[in-house]
């Protein structure tokens, strides 16, 4: 009985073939039909949000991608624009994750950039922030996300902002089977959203669904969602499989 609707998506990463997809999404539309109560995300590969759209037609289970380019569209070699995802049925976006900051070298000026053309596409973004260990090590947690909220979120209007997911996800959580315990993703959570009432307002940033993400899987699942400023996850590893991701998402409710 959460004032805001629980989100949780898979993000795949550079995994699965398309026919491996469309196994996954099969299952999972099949395993999660009866439930109404989360908001169910999947962001395949580019290469198979197509095959996955025409699956997941008709289901509860959106689709979302993992990156976008900030450009509608020209000579960007190797990128994909919000147009080129909208032709899938794509109401999703994951940007700035922290691979993609890690990698890719993606700014958060860029990734404000990106937010704001997913939005003018009217696909909702998933933007991800989160510290380095090092970082929480040094006191450095709330300076850095005060940084990455202000500034890969700038210039979004309240309805932007309403619209538009965070993604807070430590570092240090990521891929290490090491999950944040509740009250660090609960103390973070509440951090951004008190961020975003200084931001906005207190009406816009209680509409804001934070996700956690990081080594998130069926046996903490209940326990991270069941925090107050926790509304949702961003799932990696634990979503390649549809009886975790299954089981994620049942716990959650
Ligand atoms: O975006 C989700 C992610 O980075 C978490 O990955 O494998 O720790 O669930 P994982």
């Amino acid at each position: 009985d959460k004032e805001r609707k629980l989100i949780i998506a898979g993000n795949w990463k550079m995994n699965k073939t398309v026919a491996e997809a469309l196994d996954l999404v099969s299952d999972l539309k099949m395993e999660l039909a009866s439930i109404k109560e989360v908001d169910i995300v999947v962001c395949p590969p580019f290469t198979a949000l197509c095959e996955v759209s025409k699956v997941i037609l008709h289901s509860n289970i959106r689709l979302g991608a993992q990156n976008m380019n900030e450009h509608q569209s020209g000579a960007y070699t190797g990128e994909i624009a919000a147009g080129m995802l909208k032709e899938f049925s794509v109401r999703y976006v994951i940007l700035g994750h922290s691979e993609r900051r890690q990698y890719q070298k993606e700014s958060d000026a860029l990734i404000s950039k990106k937010a704001l053309a997913a939005h003018a596409a009217s696909i909702k973004p998933i933007v991800c922030v989160g510290e380095l260990l090092a970082e929480r090590e040094g006191g450095l947690m709330e300076k850095v996300l005060d940084t990455q909220v202000r500034g890969s979120l700038a210039g979004l209007t309240k309805q932007q902002m309403e619209e538009t997911v965070i993604a807070y996800e430590p570092v240090w959580a990521i891929g290490t089977g090491k999950t944040a315990t509740s009250a660090q993703a609960q103390e973070a959570h509440a951090f951004i959203r008190k961020l975003l009432v200084s931001l906005y307002d207190e009406a816009t940033a209680r509409r804001v669904r934070i996700q956690y993400g990081g080594s998130v899987k069926a046996s903490n699942a209940r326990e991270l969602m069941s925090q107050p400023d926790v509304d949702g996850a961003l799932v990696g590893g634990a979503s390649l499989e549809v009886r975790s991701f299954g089981d994620i998402i049942k716990n959650s409710i």
